[in-house]
């Protein structure tokens, strides 16, 4: 049975891959779960701590450990390791830093699961994602990064509790980087059907003043939340469990997850976020989605965003 329902393997067994791996297990979303983590003590303790928990979910093996040969023969691998932004430090060095580990976990990954997709969630993520595809040489869509599925499940959060409607009947993205320069797709987003700017709340449509407060709040919702507890942890474990169960279940789900771009509506040679069509290959196709005007310049802006992040960072 656990054998059926793949393997998952978890690079960072921080905050961040931690609760995807408790997500993956509540959910059953593998039958084997791999952690690896270079501070061999945290790896034990996290592996310990849910392997005592086996016995209250569906069938699955937890193993973790120090050496990369914990993770052969994986479905699927997502990155977490890395490092997070401490005090006196810039969101260039950040880049700089993760990009190189990037560059060398990822290769030495694929060595142990040539078969594997591979998800990137270490940030600043489209461009960690891209680093990665260029070193592996590998941009058919196996390897691509959690992008804006989180942003776009905060948006759908924030519209649904202000329509009064279940999250699962708004649909409503998030596009671009994963960061500040983000955009939602309002032009496209509907709920039950109905385009939102005609989804009447209180006898009104949603007005720019609202929109853009809702905009603001998905955008600094992670400074908020890293204010408070240190680190954005329960969301992106769900979120990430939900890209791997369509890639294992070769589901064709529909995600906004960040992948090399190539020539889409002008915007070419970059990692962003669109909705797109993953399964058991990883990403199989971009959307070709229909964004307004404001909404084209915005993508090609947030284009330029990571370019130049990248860019200072040499890749
Ligand atoms: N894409 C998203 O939506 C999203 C959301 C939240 C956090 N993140 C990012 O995820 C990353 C992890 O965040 P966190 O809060 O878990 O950090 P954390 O510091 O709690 O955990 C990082 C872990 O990575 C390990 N590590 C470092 N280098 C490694 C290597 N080469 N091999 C294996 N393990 C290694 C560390 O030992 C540590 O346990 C950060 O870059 C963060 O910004 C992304």
């Amino acid at each position: 049975v656990t054998q059926q329902r793949g393997k998952v393997s978890v690079v960072g067994a921080g905050a961040v891959g931690t609760a995807i791996s408790y997500a993956c297990l509540l959910r059953g979303t593998a039958g084997h779960i791999a952690l690896l983590d270079i501070d061999e003590a945290k790896v034990r303790a996290e592996v310990l701590d849910l392997n005592h928990g086996t016995q209250f979910v569906p069938a699955c093996t937890v193993e973790g450990s120090a050496d990369v040969a914990v993770t052969a023969g994986s479905d699927v691998v997502v990155v977490t390791a890395g490092a997070k932004q401490r005090p006196g430090q810039s969101r260039l060095d950040l880049a700089g830093a993760n990009v190189a580990m990037a560059r060398t976990v990822v290769p030495r990954l694929l060595e142990h699961s040539p078969q594997a997709v591979v998800v990137l969630v270490t940030n600043p993520v489209d461009v960690v994602t891209y680093a990665a595809i260029k070193v592996c040489g590998l941009s058919d869509g196996r390897v691509f990064g959690s992008g804006t599925v989180l942003d776009s499940s905060r948006l759908r959060f924030l519209l649904a509790r202000h329509a009064g409607v279940a999250v699962g009947n708004v649909h409503a993205y998030v596009v671009g980087e994963h960061g500040d320069s983000e955009l939602p797709l309002w032009s496209s987003a509907t709920i039950g059907g109905v385009p939102l700017a005609a989804y009447p709340v209180d006898g009104r449509p949603l007005d720019a003043a609202t929109r853009n407060a809702i905009a603001r709040e998905v955008t600094d919702a992670a400074y908020e939340i890293i204010k408070g507890k240190g680190a954005t942890s329960l969301a992106i474990g769900l979120a990430t469990a939900r890209i791997a169960e369509a890639v294992l279940r070769d589901e064709r789900r529909v995600l906004p997850v960040s992948s090399l771009l190539r020539r889409w509506r002008g915007v070419d040679d970059v990692c962003l976020s669109l909705p797109s069509v993953v399964g058991r290959r990883g990403v199989e196709r971009v959307l070709p989605t229909s964004l307004d005007a404001v909404e084209l310049e915005g993508l090609r802006r947030s284009a330029e965003a990571v370019r130049s992040v990248a860019r200072a960072v040499g890749v």
